[in-house]
């Protein structure tokens, strides 16, 4: 068994392991994060692609904005079209100036990759059997293997960084676990395309055939998806079916066209509430969808991660650089604040979009009526502006 050492043991490089390590190492703290797959496999993973200015504030601080500089798109507004009429929310006058940034996931992964790499950072690849262990003591440690070889890293700190589906959150007693679900009666069936997007700006629609999304990967590609139902098989949705449903979902406005194009990736992501309380089990600290899911309709999954890991990354600055605890003590009631606000915005923002089978008309009717005044009112807007813009960190 070879032995190693570091301050912070980090499970997982997707965007919350990866902003740890980056803004840990600015501080002169050591980490080594422990990836469970190869970084060509993280590297291509199609994901979402709004950035809150929180979260482009995080990037920069990791010296790992330089491309996002030039190829992020900045977003004043959206779009909301209602059984093919569409209505403009100007995100900037309503947020008091702010915007969001169209940049996929995708992108920041591998910039915060070659990013950390560059400065010397250490990410374990293909790590196998990643297992926490003594995380209730002051000798936390993680033992994983790779290439037939044991290894045990030895560390102050665990940060369960590893996703939903990962390691973590499954060491902890369940009974120490405080869970908070919901699953939807509904998924989304998502496209990467080589087309462009129907509007230089995002459109969610909503219609009685049920909701749909019209995003982009500028600058050439659309991203766009369709609410299905989790059980759908995509061997019934041929890329003519797909592309005939988003033009019907948009409506048939002179300026509402869908343009056609060959489709690179196709899949469908269900949709999930959870929260599980607390974050803080002895020295192991849950950040991102380890501790969280929430749906995609108000894109929020990257951000609050990214506001979990400015938490967390402060915890720690606080006790190496201070030798306080009042940081790691603070960090769970502090990250669950947000969460659940994010939680509640994505909640109510998917349930006003979706029509579900078995809605009853008062249902339906209340649903529109939600939107409706949105629209007409203007603390309404300024309320959804706020949340969707990204509530601050
Ligand atoms: N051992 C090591 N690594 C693991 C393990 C394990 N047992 N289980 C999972 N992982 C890795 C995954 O391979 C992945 O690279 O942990 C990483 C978790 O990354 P994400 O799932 O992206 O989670 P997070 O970093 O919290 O980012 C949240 O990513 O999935 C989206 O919608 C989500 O936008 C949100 C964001
Ligand atoms: C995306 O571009 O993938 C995207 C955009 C906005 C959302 C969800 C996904 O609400």
């Amino acid at each position: 068994m070879t032995v190693n050492r570091t301050q912070i043991g980090i499970i997982g490089a997707g965007p919350a392991g990866l902003m740890l390590a980056r803004l840990l190492m600015e501080q002169g703290i050591s980490s080594v994060i422990l990836e469970a797959k190869t970084r060509k496999y993280v590297e291509n993973r199609i994901r979402a692609g709004v950035l809150e200015s929180g979260t482009v504030d995080l990037l920069n601080r990791a010296k790992a904005d330089y491309r996002l500089k030039v190829k992020g798109q900045i977003h004043e507004g959206l779009e909301l079209s209602i059984n093919g009429q569409r209505s403009r929310i100007d995100l900037k006058r309503y947020s008091k100036g702010k915007s969001v940034t169209i940049y996929g996931q995708t992108e920041l992964t591998i910039d915060l990759i070659n990013t950390h790499l560059k400065a010397g950072g250490e990410i374990v690849f293909d790590a196998q059997n990643v297992q926490p262990n003594n995380f209730n003591t002051l000798e936390p440690k993680l033992t994983y293997s790779k290439n037939n070889i044991d290894y045990q890293l030895d560390c102050d700190f665990i940060a369960g960084c590893d996703g939903f589906h990962g390691i973590s959150r499954s060491k902890i007693p369940i009974k120490d676990q405080n869970i908070f679900e919901r699953v939807y009666p509904y998924a989304w069936l998502g496209i990467l395309a080589e087309s462009p997007p129907p509007s230089n700006e995002l459109i969610y629609a909503t219609h009685k055939r049920g909701f749909a999304l019209y995003s982009m990967r500028p600058p050439s590609l659309s991203r766009s998806y369709l609410q299905c139902s989790p059980s759908l098989d995509l061997n019934d949705w041929p890329d003519n079916r797909i592309w005939d449903e988003l033009q019907i979902r948009l409506g048939s406005q002179i300026d509402s066209h869908v343009s056609q194009g060959k489709i690179r990736e196709k899949g469908v992501t269900p949709m999930r509430s959870f929260v599980v309380e607390p974050l803080r089990y002895g020295n192991l600290f849950l950040a991102g969808d380890a501790a969280h899911i929430v749906p995609p309709t108000g894109a929020k999954g990257l951000n609050l991660a990214m506001s979990d890991i400015q938490y967390l990354a402060d915890a720690f600055l606080d006790f190496y650089k201070n030798n306080s605890f009042t940081g790691i003590n603070n960090y769970s009631d502090r990250a669950l604040s947000r969460i659940w606000k994010t939680e509640r915005f994505s909640w109510w923002m998917t349930s006003i979009l979706h029509k579900t089978k078995n809605e009853s008309s008062f249902d339906d009717r209340i649903r529109l009526t939600e939107l409706e005044y949105l629209l007409s009112s203007e603390a309404a807007m300024r309320s959804f502006a706020e949340n969707y813009v990204g509530l601050p960190f």
